[in-house]
């Protein structure tokens, strides 16, 4: 496999990494505090074509690669995972889905201010009580001949409050289980559609996270995605390419965190020499440098699976275990290099830490991933 950068890429790259040192980084800790949502940052990420990167131009995208979506993804999360789960999502749950499976009108209303970065999605599968278990879903769009009626909860919603367009998986015939589930295009303020309050998170807290509560909301049939029954199967072939987002994520959370440590065990004193001259510390710095670069290997791979049109699912699947647990303990022995400093808010990794955490969850937990991945290779 061929892993050397086009000339696009790199720069796409030298954008993303310009972006968050400048505009993301100054006030990271103010917004992680506060949970305050990136509101003017994602709006630069849109004019700046980071929201809608692989989308047609046709419909106001980059027309970029998967590859140059993983480099750009990177550099966001390293400095802001906040930012970047909202892009993650807008690109590879809501745009790639709507670019498609969507139909010509579906992409002239929603998919171009949604890929130009006008505004934001949101991808609704996950319930109160249907997370892993996806196929139990309890929200149901009844068919009413012109248009469906929903009515139910979703929860952990990403962009929940600050989206405009919803993409919502419903059952219309519970005796077809997984296949009499449908996505339909929700818009924001329709009636009966409501939005609770956020979720006080442990990490990611900038990103607003909510549940949606929909009682007898009118979708017209033109918003559904697909053929009737189509939707089970939508949401699990954007989940496909959303965990390459999300081992991107995890995999910038990980190399911001071993930047931050290389910076500071080579400025850091202790017993008349720099920490970066202890055995100790090498060990870890080698360590997280080591499964870094594994994890970029396998995000790679997948992405370029998939801008090849080859199948990815395993690939996929497989980045996102992999980069989420890299992230997760680079994050965490990043932390302790930096000692005491490393538990402040100041220096950046405890909320590397922290962020880390949501990756081995959210698009799919660990667990998820090694069903799929078993389930793959025993095919
Ligand atoms: N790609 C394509 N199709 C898939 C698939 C995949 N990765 N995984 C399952 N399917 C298909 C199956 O082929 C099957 O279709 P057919 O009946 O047509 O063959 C159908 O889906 C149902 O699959 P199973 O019979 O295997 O159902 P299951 O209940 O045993 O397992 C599951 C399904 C894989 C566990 C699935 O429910 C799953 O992926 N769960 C995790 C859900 C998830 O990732 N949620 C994330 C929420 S979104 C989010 O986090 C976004 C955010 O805001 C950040």
């Amino acid at each position: 496999m061929d892993f050397e950068y086009t000339e696009e890429q790199l720069a796409v790259r030298e954008a993303a990494r310009e972006f968050a040192q400048n505009e993301l980084l100054p006030g990271v800790i103010d917004r992680d505090e506060h949970q305050r949502f990136p509101k003017d940052q994602i709006r630069m990420m849109g004019e700046l074509g980071f929201m809608g990167m692989m989308v047609n131009p046709v419909y106001g995208g980059g027309g970029m690669d998967t590859v140059s979506y993983v480099l750009a993804m990177e550099e966001i999360s390293k400095v802001d995972a906040s930012c970047s789960v909202s892009m993650s999502v807008n690109n590879s749950l809501v745009c790639w889905g709507l670019e498609k499976y969507g139909t010509e009108a579906q992409k002239q209303k929603y998919l171009k201010p949604l890929a130009s970065g006008e505004i934001i999605g949101a991808f609704a599968l996950s319930e109160p009580e249907a997370g892993s278990d996806a196929t139990s879903q309890r929200t149901t769009a009844v068919d009413m001949g012109d248009y469906y009626l929903l009515n139910g909860t979703k929860n952990w919603i990403t962009n929940g409050s600050t989206a405009s367009v919803y993409i919502v998986m419903a059952q219309t015939d519970a005796d077809k289980k997984h296949k009499g589930i449908n996505a339909v295009i929700v818009e924001k303020g329709q009636e009966g559609f409501s939005i609770g309050p956020k979720e006080n998170k442990l990490g990611i807290r900038g990103s607003d996270t909510h549940s949606l509560m929909f009682t007898d909301v009118k979708v017209p049939k033109e918003n559904r995605i697909g053929a009737d029954g189509f939707g089970f199967s939508f949401a699990m072939q954007v989940l496909n390419g959303g965990r390459i987002g999300i081992a991107s994520q995890a995999l910038g959370i990980a190399s911001g965190a071993l930047e931050l440590s290389l910076k500071y065990a080579k400025e850091r004193k202790a017993f008349g020499k720099a920490i970066a001259d202890h055995q100790a510390i090498q060990f870890k710095l080698s360590k997280m440098a080591t499964e870094i670069e594994a994890a970029r290997l396998l995000v790679l791979q997948a992405a370029m699976k998939k801008d090849r049109g080859e199948p990815f699912v395993k690939e996929a699947a497989m980045a996102k275990l992999f980069a989420s647990q890299v992230a997760m303990d680079s994050s965490v022995e990043a932390v302790q290099i930096h000692g005491g400093y490393g538990y402040v808010k100041e220096y950046h990794v405890e909320r590397l830490m922290r962020d880390a955490k949501i990756t081995q969850i959210y698009e799919g937990t660990s667990e998820i991933q090694n069903i799929v991945i078993a389930r793959e290779i025993l095919k």
